[in-house]
């Protein structure tokens, strides 16, 4: 009888501390700043998106997680990544399960309605992935494409619908999964950014990328609209990384080694 009891108090215990996890902005810290758990930086990402963010073994690394490192360290906070699906990722900034969302995301208006940006970090561009004997050559021929595929949510995946037709895109929750619709034939091209392009090609007989540019476009952390003070200190951050070439030198350790391959 004691023994259940302890055990009933034990999780009476557990489920009040789960509670306390999930509510949102809830943690401060010494230097003033909002986080959802005092002490820590929470960054969600989608892990499959080389050079960004990706796995290697069961550690999730990349530019980005190499950016929010140094972002952590500068605020003197303990970075948390927690991997998510990558339409996921603004819900998770919104419903503050995490501080920011770093995933090579692009800054859209569409965006800008639930979420702050910071400062840009990143340049990406939107390419086109096509078999090696394909008649698509050019981003117009997109359009005799009976089937384009894209990561879910990805500004890839908007382009296309609004271009081509729902009809003609099909989402994919994971970039490498739309690669392998190719490599299969299921599909007649993928979109997706020029980085992870470059590296899944490399990772890929038979693929090649068109010498166009789809669209161009920034990156930039997602951050709650409420928390504008951490959205100021990121900014902070990441101009004396800038300044004094960290950024440049994280972004160029993963593109040369990619080129490399
Ligand atoms: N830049 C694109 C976007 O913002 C794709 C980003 C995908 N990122 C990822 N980690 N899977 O929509």
């Amino acid at each position: 009888m004691k023994k259940l009891i302890a055990l009933v108090l034990v999780m009476a215990m557990l489920m009040s501390l789960s509670a306390c996890g999930s509510s949102s902005n809830e943690g401060s810290n010494p230097n003033g700043l909002k986080t959802v758990k005092s002490g820590t930086l929470t960054m969600g990402t989608n892990a499959y998106f080389p050079p960004y963010e990706y796995y290697e073994g069961d550690k999730i690394v990349g530019i980005d997680a190499e950016i929010a490192q140094a972002v952590a360290d500068k605020l003197g906070l303990e970075l948390k990544i927690e991997d998510m699906e990558f339409d996921s990722i603004i819900t998770a900034v919104t419903t503050g399960k995490v501080d920011m969302g770093l995933a090579g995301m692009t800054v859209t208006e569409e965006r800008k309605q639930n979420v702050n940006f910071s400062d840009s970090y990143a340049t990406g561009v939107q390419a086109i992935i096509v078999k090696e004997d394909s008649p698509i050559k050019t981003a117009d021929d997109l359009a005799n494409a009976k089937m384009i595929a894209v990561q879910l949510g990805t500004t890839g995946d908007i382009y296309c619908k609004d271009d081509f037709g729902e009809d003609h895109v099909d989402e994919y929750n994971r970039g490498n999964d739309a690669v392998m619709a190719l490599v299969s034939d299921k599909v007649d091209a993928v979109v997706i950014d020029n980085e992870p392009a470059k590296s899944y090609v490399a990772a890929n007989e038979g693929l090649k990328i068109l010498d166009t540019e789809y669209v161009k476009e920034e990156y930039a952390a997602a951050i709650s609209k409420d928390n504008d003070g951490l959205r100021e200190a990121i900014n902070k951050a990441l101009s004396e990384l800038k300044a004094d070439g960290t950024l440049d030198k994280i972004i160029n350790k993963y593109v040369k080694a990619d080129e490399a391959e």
